[in-house]
């Protein structure tokens, strides 16, 4: 029997900062309106040289030095995102680049704020079924770039950021111990971003594009989705808490998607646990979407909140409608990694970035023959 431990975390947020009062010279709002109907005092934007994969890269790294796990002994990646630069290639392919990653598998996961812990239980479920060892999950996002900056009801929510957690195969009982997936299409039309262009979603009816609406940017009922959240953040932990043969007294921490104080705190009161017990960083961070729990892990455990043997449950709900609940068994103490070790281990990215754009160098080489020579075969008929 084979058991999914996370080995490995990390979580990377841009250096820009954008408060309430700066979104309040923006748009028709104020500090006080957003902090009290969300608890969000700021988020963090992503530069103009950064992207989803570059994020999602620095997560990964930082967690593969935590896990003390080579980029090369990685088996598979999972990028969670509603942001990728392209459809193809996909943001874990690029990941899988700039890691050197060169024996993974890697594809994106469309799940939206529950996408983690969507990657979360399948990377389990392919170290459990013994087809991969180790695996890397991140949470990516760039949401500033799919936001109607002038649509006060979404664009104060949402910021950038990325986590990432490593799965290691194990013998040892523990890890990924349960998780429940869900969905529910039908409520496709109460959060959603547009990829295609000229294909709105059938259920938004003609009407859609003629309203004004901004095509490639994130639509939302904020009243509806609130009330969808506060119903399966509860039944989900519930049930997945249940599957893996605890009860919520078990439970040592939750570490929710950070959308909104106000629907963690319903969550907690359904689950007749105390709000405390859920961890919280949407004040600094915002919605980061698929990347709020990872991030949000790695701040609890820098904030002390995990002790071996902890048991952690995850929880996700977003677009889709989807929703999913993951319970964690917190059993590894991290190596001591020295600043040399931990530079060493970043000159090897360096490094692999050398060798891909060798690599791009030698393909266009070889196309540049192949070309010439075939220009030749035609000379000579
Ligand atoms: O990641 C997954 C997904 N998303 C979520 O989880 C979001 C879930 N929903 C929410 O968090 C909340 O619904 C919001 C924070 C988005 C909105 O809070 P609310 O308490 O549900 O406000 P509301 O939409 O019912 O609007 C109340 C009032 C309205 O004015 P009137 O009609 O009462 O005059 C809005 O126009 O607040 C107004 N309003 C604002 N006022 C100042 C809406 N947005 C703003 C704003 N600043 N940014």
């Amino acid at each position: 029997m084979k058991y999914a431990h996370i080995v490995g975390w990390g979580s990377y947020r841009p250096d820009k900062i954008l408060t309430n009062s700066d979104l309040a010279r923006m748009v028709d709002t104020s500090d006080e309106w957003i902090f009290t109907r969300t608890g969000i005092r700021e988020r963090r934007i992503a530069s103009e040289r950064e992207t989803t994969a570059t994020l999602a890269f620095e997560a990964a790294a930082r967690a593969l030095v935590v896990a003390d796990i080579h980029p090369s002994q990685v088996d598979l990646i999972i990028v969670a995102t509603s942001t990728p630069e392209y459809i193809f290639p996909s943001t874990a392919c690029l990941v899988q680049d700039y890691l050197g990653a060169t024996r993974a598998g890697a594809f994106d996961l469309s799940a939206a704020c529950s996408g983690f812990v969507y990657g979360l239980s399948l990377a389990a479920q392919s170290i459990q079924s013994g087809a991969v060892h180790n695996a890397v999950v991140i949470g990516a996002e760039t949401m500033s770039r799919v936001l109607d900056w002038e649509d006060r009801g979404t664009c104060i929510l949402f910021g950038d950021g990325a986590g990432a957690v490593v799965l290691k195969g194990s013998s040892v009982p523990g890890g990924v111990m349960a998780s429940t997936l869900r969905s529910d299409g039908s409520g496709g039309d109460m959060l959603s971003l547009p990829a295609v262009y000229h294909n709105p979603m059938p259920m938004l009816g003609p009407e859609y594009l003629h309203n004004g609406h901004k095509k490639n940017t994130v639509e939302m009922n904020g009243r509806q989705v609130f009330r969808f959240a506060t119903q399966v953040v509860a039944d989900s932990v519930e049930e997945t808490v249940l599957k893996a043969g605890l009860t919520m007294d078990d439970v040592a921490l939750i570490v929710p998607h950070q959308a909104n104080v106000r629907i963690i705190e319903t969550a907690a009161k359904r689950l007749r646990v105390p709000v405390e017990r859920f961890y919280m960083n949407v004040d600094s961070m915002g919605n980061t979407s698929a990347a709020s729990i990872p991030i949000a892990l790695c701040d609890a455990v820098g904030d002390g909140r995990l002790r071996p043997d902890d048991n952690v449950v995850f929880v996700g709900f977003g677009g889709g409608l989807t929703w999913a609940a993951s319970v964690v068994k917190w059993d590894v103490t991290p190596p001591q990694v020295s600043f040399i070790d931990h530079e060493w281990k970043r000159v090897r990215y360096v490094m692999a970035r050398g060798r891909s754009r060798l690599r791009r160098l030698s393909r266009r080489v070889e196309a540049a023959v192949a070309r010439s020579s075939n220009g030749h075969e035609g000379d000579d008929e």
